[in-house]
């Protein structure tokens, strides 16, 4: 697009260079050929100027105009003898011409910046409208999550505390045996610690803190999970295997979110192959950059129509669980920028795969 405010000043250029090539024509007498035939080319730069500045309008006028002066000037300067008609005729239309032509492009030229402009403004508009989809979503998202987890976090209360209240009422109203009285203490006992366990999980789900970066050495880190996990295998005969690479380097990871995370799979792993037992093979190596670890066992498995729900909030197959074991995992590994797989073994059970890089820049 031509810019307006430069058009008095390009008016003036055109008009002034016009004049003066007129003026000099009429001033620098006939005898001066070789000067009179640089000024009937000088016509030629304002008639160039206008087509570029105003198109084919403006490209033919000033053509037009520097026709009359170059004539007339030839008229009254020159001896009629001493110019060709036909040849101040031709000139008269090239000059025409070449406005007109120089005009035809230059407008054609404009079109296509503008529509250029056109596309860059309209593309420019729906990327701004696709970053505000892109927010809403990630707002309509964190939404429909928090929806979700009260649901399910209410859900997973109200069993609890219906098992309490009903105890409660037993010791209240009644009078039950020592027998019953300890078994009622009992069950208030065990649903205080599962919704206490609840609680904890949920709150680290729901206000996970920022990973404490440091560098870890894994080899340590796979042996205190296995010293923890034993206690938790009760009485349920579990063999771990470690296969740790030697070469591995340090991760840099938080040291205890990290072990939250390989504890939770190891749980979950000695809990799928209750009560018969057998191996869990964890597994440390090094690819590109990339530390790979993995929980493998010889449980019950997934089934594939679970699989998609594991990593869910409260999505749990199991009586007592609490279904945040692996969305807790995930969500730790996310804040390292890593990842939490799980697929199923070809023979029997699962493999959990985590993959971090071995060093981070920025926590996400
Ligand atoms: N190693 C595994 N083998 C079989 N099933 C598993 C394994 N790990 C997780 N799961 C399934 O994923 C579900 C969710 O696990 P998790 O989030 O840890 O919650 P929870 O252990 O409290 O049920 C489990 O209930 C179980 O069905
Ligand atoms: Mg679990």
């Amino acid at each position: 697009m031509r810019k307006r405010q430069s058009v008095p000043v390009r008016t003036l250029l055109i008009s002034t260079t016009l004049l003066a090539t007129g003026l000099c024509q009429h001033l620098i007498p006939a005898s001066q050929v070789h000067w009179q035939f640089v000024l009937q080319r000088l016509y030629y730069l304002p008639i160039i100027l206008a087509a570029l500045s105003f198109g084919w309008r403006g490209g033919s006028i000033t053509a037009l105009i520097g026709g009359v002066f170059y004539s007339v000037n030839t008229f009254l300067t020159s001896p009629a003898s001493s110019y060709d008609l036909l040849d101040l005729d031709l000139e008269v239309t090239m000059f025409c011409l070449v406005g007109m032509m120089t005009g035809i492009l230059a407008d054609r030229e404009a079109r296509r910046k503008s529509t250029l402009e056109q596309t860059a403004r309209e593309l420019s508009k729906v990327y701004r409208e696709l970053q505000e989809n892109f927010e809403q979503m990630k707002r309509t998202e964190r939404l429909s999550a928090i929806g979700q987890l009260s649901a399910g976090l209410a859900h997973e209360i109200r069993n609890p505390l219906a098992a309490i209240e009903g105890s409660a009422d037993v010791l209240q109203n009644e009078t039950p045996s020592e027998k019953q009285r300890h078994e009622f203490l009992g069950i208030i006992q065990k649903e205080c610690r599962r919704l206490n366990r609840l609680l904890t999980n949920f709150l680290d789900f729901a206000k996970p803190r920022q990973p404490d970066l440091e560098m870890t050495e894994i080899g340590h880190l796979v042996d205190s999970v296995v010293g923890l996990a034993a206690h938790a295998a009760g009485g349920t005969p579990i063999m771990f295997n470690k296969e740790i690479a030697a070469s591995l380097p340090l991760l840099e990871c938080d040291p205890e979110q990290l072990k939250q995370v390989l504890l939770n799979l190891t749980i979950n792993a000695i809990q799928a192959m209750q009560p018969n037992g057998g191996e869990i093979t964890i597994k440390a190596q090094e690819r590109q950059q990339q530390v790979f670890l993995e929980v493998q066992d010889q449980g019950c498995g997934i089934l594939p129509e679970y699989l998609g729900k594991i990593f869910d909030p409260f999505f749990t197959t199991k009586n007592d669980g609490t279904g945040l074991g692996l969305s807790v995992a995930h969500q730790i590994l996310q804040q390292h920028g890593g990842q939490l797989t799980a697929e199923r073994n070809a023979e029997q059970g699962m493999t959990f795969r985590i993959i971090l890089p071995v060093k981070r820049t920025s926590v996400l």
